[in-house]
C-alpha cells in the first residue's frame, strides 16, 4: 500500500470497461498508476442486459489495473450513458433580505429551488446539479455571487436525471466485483474535464464521445455545461452494417473497418480489392474498398445529422462557436474530422486526447481513454480516495477474495472470451 491517497474510475462503455487508477502528482498532474482495459460483456448502449456476464468483464478490468498499480481498489466513480439520460436547463429564484450580502444559503436555497421545479417520476433521479452561472437583480452571467448584494437570486442549473433501475444495475454490476461506487457521474461530464481547454468552454464548443453503442453529446459554453444528450448510434453501427452489407461476421467487418475504412471513398484508391470471408460458405471474396467507405460513410453523416438535430431541438446549435471536440473509438476512421466540418458548417473540428496526464500520458492517449481519465480527474477534484479501510481484517478478506479469484474464476473465464 502507499501511503498517499489513489483514486479510481470505471468506464462503463458498451465496447470496452476501462478502469484507471491515479494519483495527483506535486506538479498537479494526475500520475495513471493502474490501466485496465477489456472487453465488455452484457452491456448495450449503456444499460446492463446481462448482469453475470456484466460482473465478470467488470471485474477483469478492475483486477488488470489492480495488479499494474499493485493497489487495491475499495471504492471507485463510475461513468453513465444511455438514452435514459435526460437534462434540461432551470431556474431557481430566491429573495435576498434587502441591503443584505448574498450568502451561501441564498445560493445553496436558489439551487435548491432550481431542483424543486423539475418534476422527476419515481423511477428517475438526479444525478447532477451543475451551476451554469447566477442571475442577480436581472442581471445574467454572474459566477461568484456571494457577498454580492441584490434582491433576486436566480440560479441557473442544469440538471441531469437517470432512470433510477439503469443507474442501480449498472452499481449492482460493479458492487459485486467488491469495488463500492462512490458517484455516477455523466460520461461527457467526465470526458469534458479530460479533453477540453478552458477557453473552449467559455466560447462554446460540442464535445462529441463517438463510442461503440451511444454518441453521447455536450455543449459547454461560458465555462459551464448547456446541454447535454445521447444519441443511439455510434461506432458499432458501422461495423454491423459492414458486416450484413458484404455478408461477414461481426468480428472480421470490425477488422475490415479498422483496417480499410475511411470517411470518404476518394481518400483511397477506391478499386483496391480488400479480401473478405463470407459467412456461411466461407467463400473469399474482392470487395473494392471504396464500398467499405461509402458504408462507413453512410453512417457517419446520419451521426453528424443527428447530432445537429439534437442541438437544435435544445437552441443550442448557434451556440458552438469555437468548434467541435471529437472523442471515443468512432471518432478514429481517417477523414471523421474532416466530414464532421463539413456537415457542420465548416466549424473547426479537433480530436481530444485526454490533457493533463503525467505518468502513462502515451498508454492513456487514445481517445478511447477520455472517459476514463475524466472520471480519474472528477475523483481527485473532489478529493475521493479509493483506498480500502485500513483495517487488517478487511485487507484480507479482499486479498482473499482476489487470490480465489486470480487463481480460478479468471482463467477459466479468459478461456472463454474472443481471442483464446
Ligand atoms: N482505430 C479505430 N478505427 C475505427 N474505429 C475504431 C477504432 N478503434 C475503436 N473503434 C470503434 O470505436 C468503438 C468503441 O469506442 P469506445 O471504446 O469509445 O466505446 P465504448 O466507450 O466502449 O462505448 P460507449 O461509450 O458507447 O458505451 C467501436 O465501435 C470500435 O469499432
Ligand atoms: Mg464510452
Amino acid at each position: 500500500m502507499v501511503e498517499a491517497g489513489y483514486v479510481a474510475g470505471i468506464d462503463v462503455g458498451t465496447t470496452k470497461i476501462c478502469t484507471l487508477i491515479a494519483q495527483t502528482a506535486a506538479n498537479g498532474q494526475l500520475d495513471i498508476l493502474g490501466v485496465g482495459l477489456h472487453p465488455s460483456r452484457g452491456l448495450r448502449s449503456g444499460v446492463v442486459v446481462d448482469h453475470a456476464q456484466a460482473v465478470k468483464s467488470v471485474q477483469q478490468s478492475v483486477t488488470e489495473a489492480e495488479q499494474m498499480a499493485q493497489l487495491p481498489i475499495a471504492r471507485a466513480y463510475v461513468g453513465v450513458t444511455g438514452a435514459h439520460i435526460k437534462s434540461r436547463n432551470v431556474t431557481g429564484r430566491v429573495r435576498v433580505a434587502s441591503g443584505d450580502e448574498i450568502t451561501s444559503e441564498d445560493v445553496e436555497q436558489a439551487i435548491q429551488s432550481a431542483c424543486d421545479n423539475v418534476a422527476l417520476p419515481h423511477d428517475r433521479e438526479i444525478i447532477h446539479t451543475l451551476v451554469r452561472d447566477f442571475t442577480i437583480d436581472g442581471q445574467r452571467g454572474v459566477k461568484r455571487p456571494l457577498g454580492m448584494h441584490a434582491a433576486r437570486l436566480d440560479a441557473n442549473i442544469h440538471v441531469v436525471s437517470a432512470a433510477a433501475g439503469a443507474l442501480r444495475n449498472v452499481a449492482a454490476a460493479v458492487e459485486e466485483t467488491g469495488v463500492q461506487v462512490q458517484k455516477q457521474v455523466l460520461e461527457s461530464v467526465a470526458t469534458s474535464l479530460a479533453v477540453l481547454a478552458e477557453d473552449e468552454s467559455d466560447l462554446g464548443v460540442v464535445l462529441m464521445d463517438i463510442g461503440g453503442g451511444t454518441t453521447d453529446l455536450a455543449i459547454f459554453a461560458n465555462g459551464a455545461i448547456a446541454h447535454s444528450g445521447a444519441i443511439l448510434v455510434a461506432g458499432n453501427h458501422i461495423t454491423s452494417d459492414i458486416a450484413k452489407l458484404l455478408r461477414i461476421s461481426y468480428k472480421q467487418a470490425e477488422e475490415v473497418k479498422k483496417k480499410f475504412g475511411t470517411a470518404f471513398a476518394d481518400m483511397t484508391n477506391g478499386d483496391d480489392p480488400v479480401l473478405v470471408s463470407e459467412i456461411g460458405t466461407h467463400e473469399q471474396v474482392r470487395v473494392p474498398r471504396g464500398l467499405i467507405a461509402d458504408i462507413i460513410q453512410a453512417r457517419l453523416v446520419e451521426i453528424f445529422q443527428l447530432t445537429i438535430k439534437n442541438l437544435e431541438q435544445a437552441g443550442m446549435y448557434d451556440t458552438v462557436t469555437s468548434g467541435v471536440v471529437l472523442t471515443g473509438g468512432g471518432s478514429q476512421l481517417p477523414g471523421t474530422l474532416e466530414m464532421a466540418s463539413e456537415i457542420m458548417g465548416n466549424t473547426p473540428v479537433r480530436i481530444g486526447s485526454a490533457r493533463g496526464v503525467g505518468r502513462m500520458a502515451n498508454r492513456v492517449a487514445s481517445p478511447i481513454f477520455a472517459t476514463g481519465v475524466g472520471l480519474v480527474l472528477y475523483a481527485a477534484n473532489e478529493g475521493a480516495d479509493a483506498r480500502p479501510p485500513a483495517t487488517p481484517y478487511y485487507l484480507e478478506l479482499v486479498e482473499k477474495a482476489r487470490s480465489w479469484w486470480r487463481k480460478y474464476a479468471q482463467p477459466r473465464i479468459s478461456a472463454y472470451l474472443p481471442g483464446n
